[in-house]
């Protein structure tokens, strides 16, 4: 079953308003969606996925609650001109629920899971070159190294990718359950014991197939200039390198500059544009968990611009 992560959490701090124009930048199954729709009567959604079995899917989903919405098929890299294309220069809101949705991960073909059996596949956009195969069987040890320990804060990085690099000069990785276990073989004992020892490579690997954090930053900024006043941002992330970028870019337009800080008066043009919502980043409640337990690792957080 597909599970919208937070979906109350995320419906009531998007401040949906009946008119507005809003923004999925991740429909996916669109379960988020559904429900912005449904409250959005005569209003508009223009919702964005690489993804497109998901699109498939969610259009036949969508028809059933009423037309006012059109489906992108792009990166969210692009939102901005995408919107700009269809003539659309401010929006209400704009949701990212960032990662990978469960039926990519359950849908073996697809190679994200490392515990179905397929070909080294990752690819979120089925149109892109770089698949999880050339990743782990074209990069270098070097490269590699750095991916694991940056992408995937993999202790054992370091190994893993010596182990990958003789394993393949014997004959190319091809699968997702090969290269699981060539990282159970390189980590000691001791990590295998409660979960898979493989989650962050392949947390690693997926991230430099579908390239999530170089976009991440630039897509957030620009999402940030197309926001109307009032308008929100929400973002739903799943691992801490996705959440240090949401922190740090919120917290950079919703402060006020360091040298103008003890400024008595500070002239309104450097006064913020944007406020947290929260100050605190939100995170599933207990039922959520013990119904969603893939929720465990998401955190929520929202600005609003003021001016
Ligand atoms: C966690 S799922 C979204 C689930 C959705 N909110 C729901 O309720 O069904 C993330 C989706 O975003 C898509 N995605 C991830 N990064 C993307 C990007 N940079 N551009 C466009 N789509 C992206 C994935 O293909 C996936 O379908």
């Amino acid at each position: 079953m597909h599970y919208s992560v937070m979906l109350k959490e995320v419906i009531e701090a998007l401040n949906l308003k009946d008119t507005g124009i809003y923004v999925d930048a991740t429909l996916g199954y669109a379960g988020h969606t559904s429900e912005i729709l449904k409250r959005v009567k005569r209003g508009f959604i223009f919702a964005f996925d690489q993804d497109i079995n998901a699109i498939n899917y969610s259009k036949e989903k969508l028809k059933k609650i009423s037309s006012n919405f059109t489906i992108i098929k792009s990166n969210f890299l692009y939102l901005k001109e995408e919107l700009l294309k269809r003539d659309i220069k401010l929006v209400d809101g704009i949701l990212f629920d960032l990662g990978v949705s469960s039926p990519q991960l359950d849908t073996k073909e697809r190679g994200f899971s490392y515990h179905l059996d397929s070909r080294l596949d990752m690819r979120m956009d089925l149109d892109n070159k770089l698949s999880a195969y050339e990743v782990v069987n074209t990069y270098t040890e070097k490269e590699l190294t750095k991916i694991l320990y940056e992408y995937g804060e993999e202790k054992y990085a370091k190994s893993i990718a010596h182990n990958i690099i003789k394993e393949r000069s014997i004959k190319p990785i091809e699968t997702t359950l090969e290269l699981a276990n060539l990282v159970k073989r390189s980590v000691p004992y001791k990590e295998t014991l409660d979960k898979h020892p493989a989650k962050k490579t392949f947390q690693a690997i997926r991230i430099e197939v579908n390239h999530e954090l170089d976009i991440l930053e630039k897509s957030l900024k620009d999402a940030l200039s197309i926001l109307n006043i009032k308008g929100r941002i929400v973002v739903i992330t799943f691992h801490s390198l996705e959440d240090r970028i949401v922190k740090n870019t919120f917290k950079e337009v919703s402060s006020i500059p360091p040298i103008f800080k003890n400024l008595p008066i500070i002239p309104d043009e450097y006064l913020p544009k944007y406020k947290l919502v929260y100050e605190k980043v939100i995170t599933p409640s207990e039922l959520e968990l013990q119904e969603n337990n893939r929720s465990r690792s998401s955190k929520l957080r929202v600005i609003e611009r003021i001016k």
